[in-house]
């Protein structure tokens, strides 16, 4: 059944209707608009806009269409425009023209924008929820490789040697800014439009504040024209996801490259590996290659909204109908890659002697020897000179840095005693990064261990909010 109508001479055209149709996919905004019906229903009945027994049947026939949006039994047809539409020829089909009566005061345009914000809300949460296990699998896997050295990189050079916890370690807060995005990102989006109409409220005596209320929002619109138009919270949401996947993709990429022959540090379980349908010998690492493949179209949703708007007109335009797929599109990426990244990085062993033995070469160790002469108050620029001489050194006879001899050492710089041979190992370079936030294993045990109590508070804080959400659902 068509929502409008009465001024036409005719229907729409096929190719007029197929465009701009969208139940196909945004009928899984059928729970929220549903609810946001019932909040809606609640305050024309309040205000006597809806004789109370009218306002019970009608939601009595809610309750009952939601029993069957969600067993199956009702779904959308051919005709439907969109899930507003075929949710009221629901609602008609049960209780004929009293149906209509739910329309006073609210149009599609503050009805869609509230559907959405709750759908996105509940789905936001849930992202929350998994990121926080990838928090914990994360930790966990850090904190057994904490007194592992392997070589820490810049520009995929050997830089200096780092405790491999602290390496594993550094993609968890990464992840808790994302979590920290998505809080801000939850106050921002509670706002409730409805009540807004079409685009300059309503003349009805309607009660903002209480649908607020009603469906759990922290706060209602302040200018209804914004109220209908406003879609930043689909853009900052898409944000995040980029975000995320960025973030998702940078692990994919460390784990492809070091479960490669030249790296061989990690070995990831058969169980997150896949075949060659020729090569009967290959282990590939798909899962972190999907990680860092699937980023991308996180990014392209965000762009495809952002466009979309630019310039837009304030109030309703149709425009926005575009803002649904790319939203859950990016949310079906992310309840896809996450939990599988979560598993990889849970099964996945480290080769901890190759690490090791790796950790000294590419001279990792030189500025140990540049930092034992700035203790002793030689100038940091003499100190770096006189470091990279033992390296030229070091290359042109096929030594290590600790295979020098005392009376080169001191040619090289005066105050190069027999006391660098000290910091000369790994394992002294490591345990002196002692600064905040530095690899020396205690200060990285420390780090894992705060991280893992911040991601359990937010985890709890989720649930809670998760649990009020799906509460109010079923009110
Ligand atoms: N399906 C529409 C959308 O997703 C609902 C709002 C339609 N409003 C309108 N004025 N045609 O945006």
């Amino acid at each position: 059944m068509a929502l409008w109508g009465g001024r036409f001479a005719q229907g729409p055209e096929e190719s007029a209707f197929v465009l701009s149709r969208s139940v196909h996919f945004d009928w899984r905004l059928a729970p929220y608009d549903l609810r946001s019906s019932k909040a809606h229903l609640a305050v024309l009945k309040k205000s006597g806009l809806i004789a109370a027994m009218d306002a019970d049947a009608i939601a009595a026939a809610l309750n009952e269409l939601s029993a069957e949006v969600v067993s199956g039994s009702f779904i959308a047809i051919d005709s439907d425009e969109d899930v507003h539409s075929a949710l009221e020829r629901g609602l008609n089909e049960k209780i004929g023209a009293l149906g209509g009566a739910i329309r006073a005061g609210r149009s599609r345009n503050d009805q869609v924008t509230t559907d959405l914000r709750l759908f996105s809300i509940d789905h936001m949460l849930e992202v929350a929820r998994l990121i926080t296990l990838l928090q914990t699998a994360i930790l966990e896997k850090a904190s057994e490789y904490v007194n592992d050295p392997a070589p820490g990189f810049t520009h995929i050079q050997h830089a200096q040697p780092v405790s491999f916890g602290h390496e594993l370690a550094k993609h968890a807060h990464a992840f808790a800014r994302d979590l920290d995005r998505i809080n801000d990102w939850l106050a921002r989006t509670s706002v409730s439009s409805l009540g807004a109409g079409a685009l300059a409220g309503s003349s009805l005596a309607l009660d903002p504040e209480f649908t607020a209320k009603n469906l759990g929002f922290d706060s209602t619109f302040a200018n209804s024209i914004d109220a209908v138009s406003d879609r930043d919270y689909v853009a900052e949401a898409l944000f995040i996801f980029a975000m995320i996947g960025n973030h998702l993709s940078r692990i994919g990429e460390e784990w492809t490259l070091w479960a490669s022959q030249e790296f061989a540090w990690a070995k990831i379980a058969d169980a997150y590996s896949t075949g060659s349908s020729i090569m009967p010998q290959k282990k590939n690492p798909d899962m972190a290659e999907l990680a860092r493949g699937k980023s991308g179209r996180l990014v392209g949703n965000l762009m495809s909204v952002l466009t979309m708007l630019k310039g837009l007109p304030f109030a309703y335009n149709r425009d926005l109908q575009e803002d649904k797929e790319p939203l859950f599109d990016s949310i079906d990426t992310l309840m896809l890659v996450l939990p599988a990244v979560t598993g990889m990085i849970a099964t996945t062993g480290f080769d901890r002697e190759k690490m090791a033995l790796a950790a000294p070469g590419g001279f990792s160790l030189t500025t140990e020897i540049a930092d034992y002469l700035a203790k002793k108050k030689v100038p940091f620029a003499v100190a770096h000179e006189a470091a990279g001489r033992c390296v030229a050194m070091c290359e042109s006879s096929g030594r290590e840095l600790h295979q020098l001899t005392d009376a080169e050492f001191v040619q090289v710089h005066p105050q190069l005693d027999g006391g660098v041979r000290e910091v000369l190992t790994v394992h002294g370079a490591i345990n002196s990064r002692t600064t905040a936030g530095g690899t020396a294993p205690v200060l990285v045990t420390a780090q894992i261990k705060a991280a893992l109590a911040a991601n359990a508070k937010t985890e709890k804080e989720i649930a809670s909010k998760h649990a009020a959400f799906s509460e109010m659902m079923s009110a």
